[in-house]
């Protein structure tokens, strides 16, 4: 399977959103990632339920939101009515999370698990037969630009090798500091999906840089 690409909107220019958007859409960028922050979970803020029905609305991808609040069970159907198609939430924000990824597949979207860099990919072995994919961090949840943690080789090889075992059929996706210098070790050590903000949107050709990021992962 090619390795898919999500462009991570929170590094796009919001006083030319649309623009941004129709960029994504014509782009060969396969979803839109939109990260959702509560200063709380995490120590930022970004954008409520209005954006995301903005961005919906022109989206001719799928939306990949991607949860960084506490109690996000509170909030399911409400991301759902906003146009989330897919949707993830912390492995540290769900106390009962088995039932949150039941929930978010009976409402008919992709149901993703999030993982902090701290947390050991092990923790997720019971999950993993329910989830439609995994979240891997490669920075710490919270901002964008930040640097590209090494270790998630190391931690993306070792999910790689649970995956096999218990849901072949899992997505493995990657999100933090993803370029088109880390893409192809990444896709070899497993990345099924790559979220990338600042190097797409920072680049002075955001749509090549989108089209080289693939080539280099191999799709
Ligand atoms: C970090 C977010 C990431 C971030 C990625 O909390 O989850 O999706 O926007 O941005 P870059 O690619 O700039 O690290
Ligand atoms: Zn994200």
């Amino acid at each position: 399977m090619p390795v898919l690409l999500a462009p991570s909107m929170l590094a796009a220019n919001f006083l030319h959103l649309g623009k941004e958007i129709e960029m994504v859409n014509e782009s060969q960028a396969d979803l839109f990632h939109i990260d959702i922050m509560d200063g709380h979970f995490v120590p930022n803020l970004t954008f409520g339920f209005f954006i995301i029905k903005q961005i919906k609305s022109m989206a001719k991808k799928p939306l990949d939101v991607h949860l960084m609040i506490s109690n996000p069970d509170q909030y399911l159907e409400a991301y759902k009515d906003a146009g989330a198609d897919w949707l993830s939430v912390h492995y540290e924000t769900c106390p009962h999370l088995h039932s949150s990824v039941q929930r978010i597949k009976k409402l008919g979207m992709k149901a993703g698990v999030v993982i902090n860099p701290h947390n050991p990919v092990s923790l997720l072995r019971d999950i993993i037969p329910e989830a439609d994919y995994v979240l891997l961090m490669s920075v710490n949840p919270g901002f964008g630009g930040q640097k590209f943690i090494e270790g998630t080789y190391r931690r993306l090889q070792e999910l790689s090798e649970l995956k096999e075992k218990m849901n072949p059929d899992l997505l493995i996706e990657v999100d933090g500091g993803v370029d088109g210098l880390n893409a192809g070790k990444l896709a070899s050590a497993g990345a099924n999906i790559l979220v990338a903000g600042s190097a797409v949107f920072g680049a002075k050709d955001p749509m090549a840089t989108i089209a080289e990021i693939k080539k280099q992962a191999g799709s």
